[in-house]
């Protein structure tokens, strides 16, 4: 299930974002003011298969960056202590129901620029990604989408290339000490909505 982000989800995310970008996470501030920014278009990814009870692990490093327009080694180091949104691995919603453990999230803005787009370790290579990443490009106002790619981050680049994203461009030190690849789709590149191989 996809539904937008909303508070109580912070702690499961804050843990997805700092086992996928240990090197430059962003803090729990920078996700509150993704939220306000993107109310709609901050997705988060819900297994519904989970066990309520079921919790996730302790988060672990973070490694590639995603862009948010500013510099992003400008960002604020995380501060999670004393945030007191949310439940370890489990959603409690604002009505008090419960949902399924979350998996992934994806941010980004109407105009088709993917902010940032992280799947829990564990649940990788199983077709998260590729679900919110078309929900992104399936938003009617886009006519193309774009992200920023570290140069290194070879995975995300793969990815990107299987939903039909092709490297136009480069920013040299785009995270300090590393450039950003820019990968591209408009719905005329290629077959918008690859299907799975497997
Ligand atoms: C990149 C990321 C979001 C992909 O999410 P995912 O749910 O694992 O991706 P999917 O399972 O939907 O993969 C779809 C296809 O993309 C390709 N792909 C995805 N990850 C890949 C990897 N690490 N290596 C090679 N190909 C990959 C594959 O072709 C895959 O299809 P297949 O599994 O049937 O072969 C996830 O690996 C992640 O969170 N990485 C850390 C954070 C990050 O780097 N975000 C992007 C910043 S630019």
């Amino acid at each position: 299930m996809i539904r937008p982000f909303s508070l109580p989800d912070l702690k499961s995310i804050l843990q997805i974002e700092n086992q996928s970008f240990p090197k430059s996470p962003y803090d729990w501030r920078t996700f509150l003011n993704l939220h306000y920014l993107y109310a709609e278009t901050f997705l988060i990814y819900i297994n519904p298969s989970t066990s309520p009870l079921e919790v996730s692990g302790s988060g672990s490093p973070r490694s590639q960056d995603e862009g948010l327009g500013v510099d992003p080694e400008q960002r604020l180091p995380p501060q999670t202590k004393g945030c007191g949104w949310g439940t370890i691995g489990r959603v409690n919603t604002n009505d008090g129901r419960k949902e399924g453990k979350i998996l992934a999230y994806i941010i980004f803005s109407q105009d088709g620029h993917i902010i940032s787009i992280a799947v829990h370790r564990h649940h990788r290579r199983k077709g998260v990604g590729r679900e919110l990443l078309q929900t992104a490009m399936k938003t009617s106002s886009l006519r193309k989408a774009w992200a920023e790619v570290r140069r290194s981050n070879q995975g995300a680049q793969a990815f990107y290339s299987n939903m039909g994203f092709q490297i136009t461009g480069l920013v040299p030190n785009y995270y300090g000490n590393e450039d950003a690849l820019i990968m591209e789709w408009t719905p005329a590149d290629s077959p918008p909505y690859p299907s799975r191989q497997k």
